[in-house]
């Protein structure tokens, strides 16, 4: 079991889905797990994104736990408030050894389509906001001659995907920025990796927006109606991962004694059995 008493790890988009299911099991290894939310809408963005009440019900399931959390209202698109939330967290915690790059958003779109606010929103999201936050955090991290990053890239950042092509550049994006950090963070005691899930069981594609991009022939589709869709992508039949599948994937970088840098864990249910 890992054991991270002592250490400090900072969750983007911790409010739910795949986030949450990390700050968990941070917190159950013993850190304390700084959870950071947009918590309102992003416009472009066809599903709703989580709430406060999401945000308050991670740090509530922690604590019910036994373990140690704190949240704040962050947008990771929001290069100042990225580095005053780190300032935040050496202030109060004193340090900071884990960052789990998560918080994300999904759009389906033609490329012909895609308006200037949609490319924004998701690049500005998905990999602006990941160096927002591995910058502010490499400094703080410097400081203790320790740390683990982990960027969440996603299928569509190891090919192409139809009517993701902000998306795709996105997660394409994260995994040359993480590798790139990984060379220059590495004598410092830092890793840098990305893990890549393929689909999973969280609102960002639970909402009948996208079902219906994978059941167009109904009006309403619920998860069970596109259930077997999803299943015939993949090598084990298995439709999609829940978040904890990808925590640990998560938890393998973190644990790691600091052996693997600048790798991508893919958690794929063999989606991506075809490609090099
Ligand atoms: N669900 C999937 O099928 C899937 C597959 C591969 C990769 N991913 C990636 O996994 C990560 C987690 O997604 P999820 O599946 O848990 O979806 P989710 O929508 O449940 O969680 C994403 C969280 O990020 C937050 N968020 C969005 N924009 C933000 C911003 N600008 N600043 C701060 N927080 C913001 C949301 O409020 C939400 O709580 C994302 O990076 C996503 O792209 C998801």
């Amino acid at each position: 079991m890992t054991d991270l008493r002592g250490k400090v790890a900072w969750v983007t988009g911790g409010a739910r889905g795949q986030g949450r299911a990390h700050a968990r099991a941070l917190a159950a290894a013993g850190a304390h797990v700084v959870v950071t939310d947009i918590v309102r809408q992003i416009q472009t963005i066809p599903y709703p994104l989580a709430g406060q009440d999401d945000l308050v019900q991670t740090v509530a399931d922690i604590v019910a736990s036994g373990g140690r959390a704190t949240a704040a209202m962050l947008d990771v698109r929001d290069s100042v408030a990225v580095s005053a939330l780190v300032e935040t967290i050496m202030s109060e915690q004193g340090r900071l050894d884990i960052l789990v790059a998560n918080a994300g958003v999904c759009a389906f779109s033609p490329v012909e389509d895609i308006n200037d606010d949609q490319w924004s929103d998701i690049l500005d999201t998905n990999l602006t906001g990941a160096f927002h936050c591995v910058r502010a955090a490499v400094g703080a991290m410097r400081t203790n001659g320790h740390g683990r990053i982990v960027g969440v890239s996603s299928g569509a950042g190891r090919g192409g995907m139809k009517d993701l092509s902000h998306y795709s550049a996105s997660k394409w994006g994260v995994i040359g920025f993480i590798k790139s950090v990984a060379l220059e963070v590495g004598e410092f005691g830092i890793t840098a990796n990305v893990v890549c899930p393929t689909s999973v069981a969280t609102p960002m594609i639970m909402n009948s927006a996208t079902l219906q991009r994978f059941r167009p022939d109904l009006d309403n589709p619920t998860p069970d109606d596109a259930r077997d869709v999803f299943a015939g992508l993949s090598a084990l039949g298995i439709p999609w991962l829940e978040p904890e599948d990808v925590t640990r994937a998560v938890m393998y970088f973190v644990d790691d004694p600091g052996l693997t840098t600048g790798t991508v864990l893919e958690v794929n249910l063999g989606t991506s059995a075809t490609r090099a």
